[in-house]
């Protein structure tokens, strides 16, 4: 998507941050080993320079990425912060084949931002989530060709001590016959391949990173007990041999334990890559069980608890930073609303990054900048409804209206409040352009917030690909102005 609009405000936006950056902020200290994702699929993605500052603002020291962003990652040069970049799958099948993409990949997207100073790269997760079943095995025989290649790229820039390749997997790869985690071992289907991949890991020193989401499980299965999905009750046990499971996330990362028991590898370092709790699209996903799940979870991490047959402290990625709203929502209306902080990096619940339990909002995001308090609503004059359900359909195929079902933060609203809602998601994904409030004559723009309860009607932020305009605009004036200077 193009953008070419650059507002005078996203022009001290940058002065600000480049104050920001200057003026050091001493915020709070998190758990240590706690780290956190931030995807980027999102119609209007936040400043990574704001990201940076919020992240340090926390205490949060470790960021997870699914891409390699040039821009994106430079953000965190001279932050200190620990950076995984990732690659895509669907550029697994190159790097499967070309050891000569792989080494420029590794050039482009590693080496160049080592420098002195630089930024603190640690791991390369070759792929996300790439053995998933509902992947069908697409990508089964190129995950490990292309951790190959990456790893020699590394290991020809002398980076092997320093940067560990791995491979995210989603908990979907080991399985349990009976429910209990002594059973566990990895899928039937891709057994072979993931012998390879933990040869590999075992070889280079790298962590087995796993995605485990207690939220599924309840979502997954209507007669799944609720409880064992947080950290706080005793109402549900499982005893297997001498360990007693209280939780669903112990027993699930046990059976991953279990899983590399059976395969040789008995302290193979374990990293959870992913682990949160969705507020919105679904009757159980809220603000109140988020705070309810991290909080249990935070506590148990900063206790150094870890599992019945892996205590001890432990690497954690919490899933995510932001809400996304353009991911795909095949798996569920739940996907696009995973993030601690909204898509304008406020806050949604108390969270307490340093696992003490305290009630306490955690830092917001700042220097972020709005676009201008404007709605598009279903106009007041509309008094025939009948052609609204199809431009509300058409609204919400080309923006997010996953607020709207069953149990969600905007399910208490009449037809007219329905399209009202919808066309304003679009309005706002579209940067508020006049031509995208007008659905044949039945929206207008209004003024005053028709946001009410708990269902807010958004307003979109500047995004970041206009700061990449105006940063470098602001560049050549600085440069037109030197020049001057030096000229004159
Ligand atoms: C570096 O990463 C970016 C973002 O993931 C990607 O678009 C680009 O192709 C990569 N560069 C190379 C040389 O592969
Ligand atoms: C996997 O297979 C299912 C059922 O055949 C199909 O609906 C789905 O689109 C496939 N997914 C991929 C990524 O190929
Ligand atoms: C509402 O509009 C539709 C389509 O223009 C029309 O067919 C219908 O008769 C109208 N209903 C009323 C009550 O005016
Ligand atoms: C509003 O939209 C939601 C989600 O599509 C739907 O379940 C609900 O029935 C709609 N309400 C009305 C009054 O149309």
């Amino acid at each position: 998507m193009a953008r070419t609009k650059v507002s005078i405000k996203t022009l001290f936006l940058i002065l600000f941050l480049a104050y920001g950056t200057i003026k050091c902020v001493h915020g709070a200290e998190s758990i240590q080993g706690l780290g956190i994702n931030w995807g980027a699929l999102a119609s209007h993605p936040m400043d990574p320079h704001i990201v940076a500052n919020m992240l340090k603002d926390n205490g949060i020291h470790k960021v997870k990425l699914f891409d390699a962003d040039s821009w994106v990652v430079s953000a965190f040069s001279g932050t200190g912060i620990e950076v995984m970049v990732g690659i895509p799958n669907d550029q697994l099948s190159k790097f499967a084949r070309s050891s000569s993409d792989a080494e420029d990949w590794v050039k482009q997207n590693v080496t160049k931002h080592l420098y002195n100073g630089g930024v603190n790269i640690r791991y390369v997760s070759v792929g996300n989530e790439p053995f998933l079943k509902s992947y069908n095995g697409s990508y089964v025989k190129l995950t490990f060709p292309a951790m190959q290649n990456i790893q020699k790229a590394i290991d020809k820039a002398g980076l092997r001590e320093k940067i560990k390749v791995t491979t995210a997997l989603n908990a979907d790869v080991y399985e349990s016959s009976s429910n209990k985690p002594s059973d566990g071992d990895f899928r039937d289907n891709i057994r072979d391949d993931m012998k390879q991949i933990l040869q590999f890991l075992h070889e280079t020193d790298s962590p087995f990173i796993v995605n485990i989401y207690p939220f599924l499980s309840l979502y997954q299965s209507e007669s799944f007990p609720k409880d064992f999905a947080f950290f706080d009750t005793q109402s549900r046990t499982i005893s297997d041999n001498n360990a007693q499971y209280n939780n669903v996330f112990d027993a699930n990362l046990d059976t991953l334990v279990w899983a590399l028991r059976k395969a040789g590898y008995h302290d193979m370092k374990i990293v959870v890559g992913e682990i949160g709790w969705p507020t919105d699209g679904n009757q159980n996903a809220n603000s109140n069980n988020a705070k309810r799940f991290y909080q249990g979870f935070l506590k148990k991490l900063a206790n150094k608890q870890g599992t019945p047959i892996r205590p001890g402290s432990m690497e954690v990625y919490l899933f995510a930073l932001f809400d996304e709203n353009l991911k795909s929502i095949e798996p569920g209306n739940f996907e696009r609303h995973w993030g601690i902080f909204r898509y304008d990096g406020k806050a949604k619940f108390p969270i307490d990054f340093s696992g003490n339990g305290q009630e306490k909002w955690p830092q917001e995001a700042k220097g972020v900048v709005y676009q201008e308090h404007k709605w598009c609503v279903l106009s007041a004059e509309v008094k025939n409804l009948s052609l609204v359900p199809s431009a509300l359909d058409y609204a919400c195929a080309n923006a997010d209206c996953t607020s709207l079902g069953y149990g969600c933060s905007c399910d208490n609203l009449n037809l007219a409040g329905n399209a009202s809602f919808a066309f304003n998601q679009y309005f706002q994904t579209r940067d508020q352009s006049v031509e995208a409030c007008n659905f044949n004559g039945l929206a207008s723009i209004v003024t005053e917030d028709p946001s009410k309860g708990t269902c807010l009607f958004p307003i979109e932020i500047e995004s970041s690909g206009d700061m990449v305009t105006a940063t470098r605009i602001v560049t050549s004036l600085l440069i037109g102005l030197s020049m001057f200077f030096i000229t004159s």
